[in-house]
């Protein structure tokens, strides 16, 4: 039997998207990633011309946008479409802007709990993958199987550079690296839903494999699945 609901949590470039991806096609589940959704507010934020230091106005500006996420409709690399107010965002929400601020954002207890909700709604459907940094500790603490997805800060900052390096963005790899660190410390750091392992988490290391030993790696420990008898 395999699981209907896996949290695949972990830092910042894990791969827990693309690898989360391969296994979702594996499966034949959606792949929902959260962290377009933190990523969507931050881009509302910053078009607003908003401080993303004021967090009443950020609170606000959470509570009124409308972030869909769709299929994709052509192929540039996309893994799905984020749509945000009925404009199509989903490469304006990876600018290295949106990287610096989206820690902010997501760290503002009212933002959590508007886009947890949303989460929640789409994780009742099964047959899902929903990846984040506290889906298994909090969005969905009853989640059949939670997989924790790690890689060293130097092996994640390499494959990020290589992601940008394919999409023509030049950044060097110690800034890469630097801002992977310190989203890290934020991340595991911040009051509310601070990123952590499950106690009932899989912790898998994917250092030194590449995407697709990775997705097989994961494949491999959903296949062995048991459900926990009640
Ligand atoms: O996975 P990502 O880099 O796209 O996530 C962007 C930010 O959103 C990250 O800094 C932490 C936050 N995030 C979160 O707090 N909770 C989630 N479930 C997903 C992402």
């Amino acid at each position: 039997m395999l699981p209907s609901i896996i949290a695949l949590d972990g830092p910042a470039s894990a791969g827990k998207s693309t690898i989360g991806m391969l296994l979702a096609g594996y499966l034949n589940y959606l792949f929902f990633d959260t962290g377009n959704m933190y990523r969507a507010v931050t881009l509302a934020v910053l078009q607003r011309q908003a401080k993303v230091t004021n967090e009443l106005i950020v609170n606000q500006i959470a509570d009124v946008v409308k972030i869909d996420v769709m299929p994709i409709s052509f192929n540039d690399g996309r893994q799905s479409t984020i749509m945000l107010d009925g404009n199509d965002v989903t490469w304006d929400i990876r600018s290295s802007e949106v990287d610096a601020n989206v820690s902010q954002v997501s760290a503002y207890s009212h933002v959590r709990q508007v886009l947890t909700a949303q989460m929640r709604e789409i994780g009742k459907r099964g047959r899902v993958i929903m990846a984040g940094r506290d889906i298994g500790t909090v969005v969905l603490p009853d989640a059949d199987l939670k997989l924790y997805l790690i890689a060293s800060p130097e092996e994640r900052a390499r494959r990020r550079h290589a992601e940008l390096e394919a999409r023509g963005v030049k950044r060097s790899f110690e800034d890469i690296l630097s801002s992977i660190r310190e989203r890290d410390h934020f991340d595991s750091h911040r009051e509310h839903a601070p990123l952590k392992p499950a106690d009932d988490a899989l912790i898998v290391d994917t250092t030194g494999l590449n995407i697709e030993q990775s997705a097989t790696k994961l494949l491999s420990v959903v296949k062995s699945f048991k459900p926990v008898s009640v």
